[in-house]
């Protein structure tokens, strides 16, 4: 499909009554619905007949889509601009891997993540004589949001593990926050940071130790501290005990860590056996993912999707609507997978992109969002198709509330996809206020339950089906060098180096006098 096919399909399909396209059929439904590892996907709302599926489904083929997956899946160097392969499905995978170097790496390693975890967990590890009770995570970006949402997403299955905190901002009510109310004897800070050197990570860290420092003393608070990142020589620099510190390779991007030794806070608070479920529910999408014909592949389909929400209708952003209080943090963790890797206007060859990269992601929790902002999307002047994930038991709960729950979710596609025009006969002022469009595609996902596995499912669909929209943009989705520039400037700023800067940076920090320690 060309962009001139893609715009021919738009053009045509723009148009047609999204309910009519809904009830275009057995076989339109039947390539819409897929289900793989614990996941169903319903496509059918999605503004796209069998005409534009197929030419979706020829440009992936012409594309290379599934050479370019087996050679992601196979370690080739896929993330070009840092040399390296994207490995990180070698943490759900053990010995299966065809890189016996990478095999055996993951395998030293999640040996020792899992005895360090269940020795915190017995009580074995007691740096200072009594059983780790609370363990803080101090990281940012892909070193928080992955831990955060699992933790919070399962933390029914937790069963005895200790509490879990998370630090990722430098304010510094955030530090004050996750150690408030701990006894600083039973506390374990856990530093993720993959390069060791980032800001907010080291200076947080920092701070932690000088707390636990004025309490256990200086000698024993080093003790308390474990990493995990892939520079373990900084992280022994800092002052943590090489035994503490747990590595993981280059190739683990750090929006694709929560698999390695960044889980490290979710297999001590969790359990390890939790941990493993939700790297199997990954390694179940993995499978699907290598294996089931483009055309019946999950994260090919949702991938294919968004491009053409995107490209083919022209739509600049997508939210993510979770229904279920412990998926609070999903909508946060999309977000940097998604943008971080897609936000880019770049080709892989370093040429102006053909398309301006992937959509602007954000969401929240049903029913909440309803109360929100929801008004925006059934009557505001731009359309932003919604994924809505919810938890197929709650459909048949014996508990009202969650039957509610989910009712409010499906009535919330419908009431996207019709709208609803009001008769100004019979209400003549308010008619117009009263009638909404309609028209407006979304998706449900649906996870079986909310369990480890099918958590683990719901991220590798959407890794996959990330860089199945790489393919299509011509990305890169493995790197992020828009986000250097800010980083370098922050350190001007704080060594008084300024002279480079605009005139309303300079007023403004000569007006406030921010200094540097
Ligand atoms: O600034 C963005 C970023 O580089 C993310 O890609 C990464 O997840 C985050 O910072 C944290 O980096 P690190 O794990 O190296 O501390």
């Amino acid at each position: 499909m060309s962009d001139s096919d893609m715009n021919a399909h738009a053009d045509r399909l723009t148009g047609t009554s999204l309910r009519a396209l809904a009830e275009a059929g057995e076989a339109r439904s039947q390539a819409l619905i897929l289900r793989a590892a614990g996941l169903e996907l319903d496509a059918t709302k999605q503004r796209l007949d069998q005409g534009a599926l197929s030419a979706l489904f020829d440009f992936a083929h012409a594309r290379g889509l599934e050479c370019k997956r087996d050679a992601l899946l196979s370690g080739e160097i896929v993330n070009a601009t840092e040399g390296r392969p994207a490995l990180h499905m070698a943490y759900r995978h053990g010995g299966h891997l065809a890189d016996s170097d990478a095999a055996g790496l993951v395998a030293r390693t999640q040996a020792q993540t899992r005895a360090f975890a269940e020795r915190v967990r017995s009580g074995e590890f007691a740096p200072s004589g009594v059983a780790i009770e609370r363990v803080v995570n101090i990281g940012i970006g892909g070193s928080d949001l992955g831990p955060r949402l699992v933790a919070d997403a399962l933390a029914d299955h937790a069963d005895g593990g200790p509490e879990l905190r998370f630090v990722a901002s430098l304010d510094p009510s955030d530090l004050k926050h996750a150690i408030a109310g701990a006894n600083p004897a039973a506390i374990l800070f856990i530093v993720a940071s993959k390069s060791f050197s980032t800001q907010e990570t080291l200076m947080s860290g920092e701070a932690a130790r000088e707390w636990l420092a004025g309490h256990v003393g200086a000698d024993r608070a080093g003790a308390h501290f474990a990493a995990a990142s892939a520079a373990p020589d900084k992280a022994e620099a800092f002052g943590i005990d090489p035994a503490l510190v747990f590595d993981f390779p280059d190739w683990v991007g750090g929006r694709y860590s929560v698999w390695s030794a960044v889980g490290l806070a979710l297999e001590i608070g969790l359990g390890p056996d939790v941990f493993q479920a939700f790297r199997d529910g990954a390694r179940a999408m993995d499978e699907h993912f290598a294996t089931a014909p483009l055309e019946r592949n999950m994260p090919v389909l949702k991938g294919l999707i968004d491009v053409w929400n995107r490209v083919g209708l022209g739509y600049p952003a997508r939210c993510v609507a979770a229904y279920s209080a412990r998926l609070g943090k999903l909508a946060d963790y999309f977000q940097q997978l998604e943008m971080e890797s897609l936000g880019k206007s770049v080709t892989v060859d370093g040429k102006p992109g053909p398309t301006p990269g992937g959509a602007l992601v954000w969401g929240g929790n049903g029913t909440e969002i309803q109360h929100s902002f929801f008004q925006w999307l059934h009557q505001g002047g731009d359309i932003v198709p919604v994924d809505f994930i919810g938890i197929r038991r709650h459909f048949a709960s014996p508990d009202p509330r969650e039957r509610a729950l989910a009712a409010n979710m499906a009535a919330q596609g419908a009431a996207l996809l019709d709208g609803r025009q009001v008769d100004p006969a019979s209400e003549p002022e308010l008619a117009a206020h009263k009638s909404m469009p309609g028209g407006r595609p979304s998706a449900t996902l649906l996870m079986d339950d909310l369990a480890p596995a099918t958590l683990g499912a719901l991220i590798a669909l959407h890794e996959h089906k990330v860089f199945v929209e790489s393919v299509l943009y011509e990305i890169n989705p493995f790197d992020q060098w828009g986000v250097e520039l800010g980083k370098v400037l922050t350190k001007g700023i704080l060594d008084g180096d300024i002279s480079g800067y605009d005139a309303s940076t300079k007023a403004l920090l000569a007006r406030t006098g921010l200094t540097a320690d």
